[in-house]
């Protein structure tokens, strides 16, 4: 591979940590611009990664962590925002424009950028399907034609770490009675972070790639109760899980995003209003076989340590 350091931003969170360790693996270095190096550092204990206290938003700074590598990867990105009818728009527009100009700046002419399945500009149901559909045009068209950009729509991802599984087996836990489920038809093709990183590390130095957007799916599709009665079941809870019709579930929406920590939020609700689906799986395309849940996730529920670095992990954040 001739490619032997990336940039990647959004390396420290759930995805990043995944692909910094599979880039690791195949020799490359990664550097990690982020605004906490020091919640971070376990991330440098393969060697080959470097960890730069980064503000994103700062075109100098942006373009010095680039300096000198020979690919970047975009991350980042937010479920809900902390100041409405701002972040959505500033994280994932913004942020990905001032990174295409901070790669033709630093004369970096790859770039991998994520967005997610049904992202779309003028037809998404919810601001974060809107806003991650523009900054995914926006960068394809941006970059052309120095940066060569290829997109990646996966649905739910799972694996080590992760906040769906995690997530609910963490609340199925402490909440007490019944647990009230809202959009409980909605489906999903949940993808394994490995196979998501495999699909980024297989089309960096990949040019057929190039101006392509993959969507990434795993190989079975769930409903929202299936899956939540299956984390119930993997983490040896009984519990009953009442799925809320409609009203109840915008409800809870409206409810729960007044919540500090926005658990679920009227946003959330309105993404939940389409399937994440894939009409055709990038996995395959890459020549990745989709890893199935049943592969990964009994493991990783019944693995304390797991869910207390994942408990560790909210706390911070
Ligand atoms: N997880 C999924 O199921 C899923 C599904 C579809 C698409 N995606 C997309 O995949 C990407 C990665 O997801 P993830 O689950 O790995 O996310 P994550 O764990 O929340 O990590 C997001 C990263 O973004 C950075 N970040 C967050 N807010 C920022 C801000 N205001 N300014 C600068 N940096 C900021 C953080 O870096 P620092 O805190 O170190 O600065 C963090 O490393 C996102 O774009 C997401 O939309 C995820």
């Amino acid at each position: 591979m001739s490619i032997n350091k990336v940039c990647i931003l959004g390396g420290t969170g759930f995805v990043g940590s995944h692909l910094t360790c599979r880039m690791n693996s195949y020799g490359i270095h990664v550097r990690i611009p982020t605004r906490h190096p020091q919640r971070h550092r376990e991330l440098m204990a393969g060697g080959r990664v470097e960890l730069i206290n980064t503000n994103p938003f700062d075109r100098h700074q942006l373009e010095a962590v680039m300096d000198g590598c020979d690919a970047a990867v975009n991350l980042v990105g937010i479920l809900n925002e902390t100041h409405a009818g701002k972040d959505f728009q500033h994280i994932h527009i913004e942020l990905a424009d001032r990174v295409v100009e901070a790669c033709k700046a630093s004369g970096v002419s790859r770039l991998l950028h994520m967005s997610a399945l049904n992202a779309n500009e003028s037809n998404g149901p919810s601001v974060y399907l809107k806003t991650k559909g523009e900054a995914e045009n926006r960068t394809h068209t941006l970059g052309k034609p120095q940066i060569k950009v290829t997109s990646f729509r996966p649905s739910v991802i799972f694996g080590p770490g992760d906040s769906f599984f995690n997530r609910f087996a963490s609340l199925l836990g402490s909440l007490p009675g019944p647990f009230p489920l809202a959009c409980p038809e909605a489906r999903f093709a949940p993808v394994y972070v490995g196979d998501v990183v495999g699909a980024f590390v297989r089309a960096l130095d990949d040019k057929t790639t190039w101006d392509k957007h993959y969507e990434l799916c795993g190989p079975d599709a769930f409903t929202l109760l299936e899956l939540v009665e299956y984390t119930a079941r993997q983490s040896g809870l009984k519990k009953r899980i009442i799925g809320l019709g409609d009203g109840a579930s915008r409800l809870q929406a409206r409810i729960l995003g007044h919540v500090p920590g926005k658990p679920f939020s009227y946003d959330n609700y309105l993404s939940l209003q389409v399937n994440s689906l894939c009409s055709k799986n990038g996995l395959l395309e890459l020549g990745i076989s989709p890893t199935s849940i049943d592969t990964v996730v009994p493991y990783m529920l019944s693995d304390k340590s797991v869910r207390r670095r994942y408990q560790q992990l909210r706390r911070q954040i």
